[in-house]
């Protein structure tokens, strides 16, 4: 069976003082039937994650090494130590703003397993790539590179994002998101054992208004949030859509 997962990326968006949009999560969904996912700034990890069931805390980013001379960074095991239980790896903003490679994104994805952190490592095409008709090469490269041999369903997300639509109000067509999916689904079940019970999430641009109908298509098991996460009266009906997919 694989995971259905409402998960919200909060970016650099975000301190202790958002208890309440979590508060508000569990009054929403006391018994939910998917995972809901909330990753805050690290800084806030340790104070929402306390008495946060059912809602799940996760980190966006970590290093590859647990510990040592590497300021300002954080560690897959600091993560699980401030009440974590995932880590995003690979975003496309770490991608650009840190100029993270599908290599480097494989060994943080490894540092997570080995800190017994679930990783969500996210893919995805740029609007030229799109454009010029090379998404599912660019993606078969990603997947090849990002995703540890040592990846299973118990350890790994995977959130296909294209570039183009994270935090742009656009969005690929439904048949867009339905070809990619079942692209990588087929990758995932030729590369890995268990790789039909991987989660495979969509991300970019989902609100309430589409959620319903990108739940729909085959293959995608959930969604990676940013903008429409920060507020649990926009995130709530994500999850809801979810729930009824
Ligand atoms: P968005 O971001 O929902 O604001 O487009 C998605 C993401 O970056 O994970």
């Amino acid at each position: 069976m694989r995971r259905k997962i409402a998960a919200g990326n909060w970016k650099m968006n975000g301190t202790a003082a958002a208890r309440s949009e979590i508060t508000a999560l569990q009054a929403a969904h006391p018994d939910p039937r998917v995972d809901i996912l909330i990753c805050p700034p690290a800084t806030a990890i340790a104070a929402l994650s306390e008495n946060a069931h059912p809602i799940h805390i996760g980190g966006q980013d970590c290093h590859v090494a647990t510990h040592g001379a590497h300021t300002g960074d954080i560690s897959a095991q600091m993560l699980v130590a401030a009440g974590a239980d995932h880590v995003i790896v690979g975003h496309s903003e770490r991608r650009t703003d840190h100029q993270e490679t599908d290599a480097l994104i494989a060994q943080k994805a490894q540092a997570a397993y080995a800190a017994g952190l679930k990783a969500i490592i996210c893919i995805g095409e740029s609007l030229a790539e799109r454009e010029n008709g090379s998404t599912l090469s660019v993606i078969d490269v990603q997947l090849a590179g990002a995703l540890p041999d040592t990846a299973t369903a118990q350890n790994t997300v995977v959130a296909y994002e294209p570039v183009w639509a994270i935090g742009t109000g656009k969005t690929p067509t439904l048949d867009q998101i339905a070809e990619v999916h079942a692209h990588i689904r087929a990758r995932l079940r030729a590369r890995f054992s268990d790789g039909e019970n991987m989660s495979l999430l969509y991300g970019g641009s989902v609100k309430g208004s589409n959620a319903a109908d990108i739940f729909a298509i085959p293959d995608v098991d959930g969604a990676l949030v940013g903008g429409a996460s920060l507020k649990a009266d926009d995130f709530s009906p994500i999850i809801s859509a979810l729930e009824n997919a």
